[in-house]
């Protein structure tokens, strides 16, 4: 049904090929020891992964959406911790910078970005506000020339060793969502700490802290957008992030579903393979299908979003069925593996504590439910694929 380019197949062999050969070898000591990708991030850096959409005049790819994901699903069938860093890059911090900020800040961070010099984060989350994302507690006090930036951020991807911040805060309270503003903060700036490391279930390589800004001075023109446009930036890049982690919880799926056809072929159990016996082979069935209708949808998103069409809805199904394929999936690729499945040397106990957190951040599945039903509810009952309404 999809021809993908010649472009297309050329980077998820490259992506393939990184992460069988170079991600894999040390993935379980990174995973144990909490151990920071410092090379392998430098070596996805040289191979473009951290900036695949950017545009080549910022010293991006210049990718679409469909390559990006095809990338991340390779990515993340090794190593969610290197996927991570690189989704949060390219879909939360370089897509935003891109679409809606100023040439200046466009000239002055994204080539940067885009060849992996610098890494970012995007610091939505407080202590109390996850979900509810219009409760923000930080706050950017508006100066004059500049705003100054006090509170708290949690769980923050890459938080202690990115260079720039995307920081979402209240100016205006009175003004509810639409006083939030974006601005962009450089962490070598005096005020910006770095808090407690979090010592997590699933992706324990990738650098996840609490952050704190103390009276931090950042200049007006560091805002993105017009005043009071921060939680609709939000928002809008949250929903191409989402493409992002549907793609890595497809991906994560997928690593489990390929290690247990390989496993169920070669161990053997009253006389025959257990991919003999139909209670294994039934499971690969359901796998194999599931993967494959989740791989339908976040392909649909980001043709979507390529297309220039609307993509809330598409990103949040995307998202909600991929992970939730993913956590069936790699509870079942442990069961196939049995005992073996139990330990980290097989791989699929990584990936099924991988699985969780793609149900949990860029907004949890009952998040995703909520978007899905209120664009539902708003009469947007079905996008169809492009270039194939009345098809499907
Ligand atoms: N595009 C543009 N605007 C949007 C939008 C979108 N996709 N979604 C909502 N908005 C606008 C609405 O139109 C509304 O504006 P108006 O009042 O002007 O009409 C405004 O935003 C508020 O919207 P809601 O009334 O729908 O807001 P809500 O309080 O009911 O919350 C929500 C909606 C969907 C639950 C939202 O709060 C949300 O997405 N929460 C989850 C947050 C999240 O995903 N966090 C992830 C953290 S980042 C992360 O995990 C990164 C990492 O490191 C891996």
């Amino acid at each position: 049904m999809f021809h993908l380019t010649e472009e297309q197949l050329a980077v998820r062999e490259a992506a393939r090929q990184f992460a069988q050969n170079e991600l894999k070898p040390g993935v379980i000591e990174r995973d144990s020891k909490m151990e920071y990708p410092y090379d392998q991030v430098r070596q996805m850096a040289e191979l473009g992964f951290l900036g695949m959409m950017v545009s080549p005049e910022y010293g991006g790819g210049g990718m679409d959406t469909l390559s990006y994901v095809i990338a991340m699903e390779e990515i993340s069938k090794v190593d969610s911790s290197c996927s991570v860093i690189m989704s949060v890059n390219n879909s939360l911090v370089c897509w935003g910078i891109e679409t809606f900020g100023t040439e200046e800040q466009k000239q002055k961070y994204l080539p940067k970005l885009a060849c992996g010099e610098w890494i970012g984060s995007f610091c939505l989350s407080e202590p109390e506000a996850g979900s509810d994302a219009t409760s923000q507690r930080t706050t950017a006090v508006d100066m004059g020339d500049h705003y100054l930036l006090n509170g708290t951020k949690n769980w923050i991807t890459s938080g202690g060793k990115s260079s720039l911040h995307i920081v979402i805060a209240q100016t205006d309270p009175e003004k509810g969502h639409h006083g939030i503003n974006a601005l962009l903060v450089e962490t070598s700036w005096p005020g910006v700490t770095v808090g407690a490391k979090e010592d997590k279930l699933g992706i324990r390589a990738s650098d996840t802290h609490t952050i704190m800004y103390n009276d931090v001075k950042v200049p007006k023109e560091n805002r993105i957008g017009k005043d009071g446009f921060g939680f609709k930036f939000a928002m809008k890049t949250l929903s191409g992030g989402r493409i992002g982690i549907a793609a890595q919880a497809l991906g994560i799926a997928a690593g489990a579903y390929e290690l247990s056809v390989a496993y169920a072929q070669e161990r053997e159990t009253f006389g025959k393979p257990i991919s003999k016996h139909q209670a294994i082979a039934f499971k690969l069935a359901d796998m194999a299908t599931e993967i494959e209708a989740a791989r339908l949808l976040v392909y649909r998103s980001a043709m979507l979003k390529d297309q220039g069409l609307d993509y809330d809805q598409a990103s949040s199904m995307a998202k909600l069925f991929a992970s939730e394929v993913a956590m069936r999936h790699t509870v079942e690729a442990v069961q196939i593996h049995g005992g073996y499945g139990y330990v980290k040397e097989y791989h699929v106990e990584r990936l099924m504590r991988d699985a969780k957190i793609t149900q949990i951040y860029e907004g949890t599945s009952e998040v995703q439910r909520i978007v899905i039903s209120r664009n539902l509810l708003k009469g947007e009952l079905y996008v169809p694929m492009p270039g194939l309404a009345g098809v499907v």
